[in-house]
């Protein structure tokens, strides 16, 4: 079923300020507003949020991801706070990009494992269910003890994608993590699958060791959750073109571009570097190479059938 034709009634959508913009597309999807909301800082820099319309009784479905500044995650805690004391009858909160999801287990002494403690602080706030899309390892799930529905963006790239006329593309993975996510790509697209063997000698330094699988004289779509520096696609891409690879196309469901990425994206060989709407975008992070596709619709979708009861992930099939 179109989840666009499924009829709705008695749902708010409501945002922070980490990314309103997505937010409104949502909202637009479903033929809906934005609920009201004052959400400000005190002079110290402390959030204050209020909700400027009744939520009593309502599906609540409050859209923030939690990327950069903290504040975001604040927000997001205190409007789930504020649905709950405001009697909403169920909240859903939608994380376009789960922030602080990378570090998720104990791999060195002392480290801290951000994605559950994240977990706990969204399940302590009153959440009762989650609507994620693309997280950074998908067992994250299970760090959640209330329902999670996990989205893929590969539906938006992929329709992107087909249009292309790619010239036998193969789908590149850049590095092992992301070599399902890749094959799924590969399925997708009708497309060959290379995986990258990558090394990471130092925190933010990327080395591509080893190219497994047939490039040269063939697109390539380079395809990985995020791009957070591009260090990983950058080097992966230069690997790529000295293998012979035809046009190199660079795709990531979180486009974070912090640091150098900008400047890496722009002098490594790609011809196009296509990322989401997930997090917000700052004017100045635009290059003439990139595209930003919306899963706004898609996340409309599966709001639609959260709320209708129906199953998400038949968005999928
Ligand atoms: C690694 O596990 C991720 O999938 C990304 O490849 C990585 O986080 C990207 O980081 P950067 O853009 O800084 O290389």
């Amino acid at each position: 079923m179109d989840g666009l034709s499924v009829p709705l009634t008695g749902f708010r959508v409501l945002t922070g300020t980490a990314n309103r913009p997505l937010a409104e597309e949502i909202a637009r999807s479903l033929g809906t507003e934005l609920c009201r909301t004052n959400v400000t800082r005190f002079a110290d820099g402390e959030v204050f949020v209020r909700l400027d319309e009744n939520v009593r009784g309502a599906d609540v479905f409050i859209v923030q991801p939690t990327n950069p500044p903290a504040e975001n995650i604040m927000e997001l805690l205190l409007l789930v706070d504020a649905a709950r004391r405001a009697s909403a009858a169920r909240i859903t909160v939608v994380l376009p990009y789960y922030g602080y999801a990378r570090q998720d287990r104990k791999d060195q002494p002392r480290v801290a494992i951000g994605a559950k403690l994240m977990a706990n602080m969204i399940m302590r706030s009153g959440a009762d269910r989650v609507l994620g899309l693309d997280f950074h390892q998908h067992q994250l799930q299970g760090f959640f003890d209330i329902p999670v529905d996990h989205l893929y963006a590969a539906p938006v790239f992929t329709a992107h994608y087909r249009k292309k006329n790619l010239v036998d593309p193969v789908v590149v993975a850049p590095d092992v993590g992301s070599a399902k996510m890749a094959r799924g790509f590969a399925k997708r697209l009708n497309a060959s699958l290379a995986i990258i063997d990558k090394r990471r000698p130092a925190a933010n330094v990327s080395e591509v060791v080893n190219v497994v699988g047939e490039v040269e004289g063939k697109d390539c779509l380079l395809a990985d959750d995020m791009i957070d520096t591009a260090g990983t696609v950058s080097e992966a891409a230069r690997a790529l073109k000295k293998l012979g690879a035809r046009d190199i196309y660079v795709c990531a469901t979180h486009g974070l571009l912090s640091g150098p990425a900008v400047q890496r994206l722009s002098e490594a060989p790609i011809t196009e570097v296509a990322i989401t709407d997930s997090v917000a975008l700052a004017p100045e992070k635009r290059f003439p190479a990139l595209t930003v596709l919306s899963v706004g619709e898609l996340l409309a979708k599966a709001i639609r059938f959260t709320h209708a009861d129906q199953s998400v992930s038949s968005l999928f099939e």
